[in-house]
């Protein structure tokens, strides 16, 4: 795919994925205003969108059709939702202690630390508030489509179930606790440690959209297999270039500032193997990814060029 081909794409798919988060959007009203407005600062504030993107591309892969976006949008801003939460948490002091995210001020430091672990909750918990209604929809049967209810609300609730837990105690959260534990120990972190603390912290959140893309399709145990393993590539390729930004980045260009895990003297790839091996790395990972996504029928040619142009990102 010719790269202004691909920049084309890219663009209108992330100007789509901002149209359904708009469509989610809590309105900031009542007395609570304040953490609805931290949440939706936290969201609206920027970000490459690539979980949702994620998400449908998988689905088309897997034969989900355009018409059939309903299906799939739900989910999409529910997991921008839990990632910015994520993002949300990981800035504040007790955390990793940054004050610029998404080329603006972090959400803790805009509207104070309280409302910032608030926003943070408040966002969680509305992904799964989002994905509660579409199943009490689908399960009134007010869902239209050509796929029968009964159908659709098992795939929904597969896609529940893989949502949690990737980005639970068994996923994200499990992966940032044993980061903050591996704090302070810098170089002594092994090289099995790190791969979990990537694995987790990282991949289980791009393995979850690209699972439930595919659920939601109805694609099968095998191929919603072969995704999730396809996204562990591309999260380990991710999080390894971006601990090599933390260090050959451009604040400016970044939107966080860099430098901040060895200020918060964390263990990273590129401490581990330095530069060029971590460089490398993600090539290997993301050509990985590449194959196997090869290995299916369904138009994946955008998904491919997405993977391949991720391996040098700038931000
Ligand atoms: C940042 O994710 C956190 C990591 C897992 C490395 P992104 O780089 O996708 O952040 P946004 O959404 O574009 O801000
Ligand atoms: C965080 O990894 C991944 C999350 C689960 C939020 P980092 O701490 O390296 O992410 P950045 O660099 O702050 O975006
Ligand atoms: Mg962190
Ligand atoms: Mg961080
Ligand atoms: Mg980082």
């Amino acid at each position: 795919m010719e790269n202004s081909r691909f920049q084309e794409l890219l663009k209108q798919k992330t100007a789509y994925v901002n149209d359904v988060l708009e469509q989610y959007f809590p309105v900031e009203e009542g007395l609570q205003k304040t953490v609805l407005e931290a949440m939706n600062y936290s969201v609206r504030v920027g970000g490459k969108r690539l979980r949702p993107i994620f998400l449908w591309e998988s689905f088309l892969l897997c034969g989900g059709r355009t018409e059939e976006k309903a299906y799939a949008e739900p989910f999409m801003a529910a997991l921008e939702m839990i990632h910015t939460y994520s993002l949300v948490h990981d800035d504040l002091p007790a955390m990793d202690n940054d004050v610029l995210r998404r080329g603006k001020p972090t959400t803790w430091y805009q509207y104070g630390e309280a409302t910032g672990i608030l926003a943070g909750d408040g966002l969680l918990n509305y992904a799964f508030e989002t994905v509660a209604k579409e199943l009490a929809r689908i399960a009134a049967g007010d869902c239209g489509g050509t796929v029968p209810g009964e159908e659709r609300l098992k795939r929904a609730v597969l896609a529940l179930e893989v949502l949690s837990r990737k980005a639970g105690v068994y996923g994200m959260i499990g992966g940032q606790t044993v980061d903050l534990e591996a704090e302070g120990k810098g170089a002594s972190v092994s090289e099995e440690e790190l791969l979990f603390i990537h694995k987790n912290k990282t991949a289980a959140l791009i393995q979850a959209p690209m699972m439930i893309g595919a659920i939601l399709a109805g694609a099968g145990e095998s191929q919603v297999a072969l995704l999730e393993s396809c996204a562990c590539h591309i999260g380990l390729a991710f999080q390894i270039q971006d601990d090599i930004l933390d260090v050959v980045g451009d604040t400016g260009e970044l939107g966080k500032t860099v430098g901040s895990d060895a200020q918060n003297d964390k263990q990273t790839y590129v401490r581990l193997k330095g530069l060029e091996q971590a460089e490398r790395e993600v090539e290997t990972l993301s050509l990985e990814a590449v194959r196997i996504l090869d290995s299916f029928e369904g138009e994946h040619e955008f998904l491919k060029e997405l993977v391949m142009q991720l391996i040098g990102r700038r931000k």
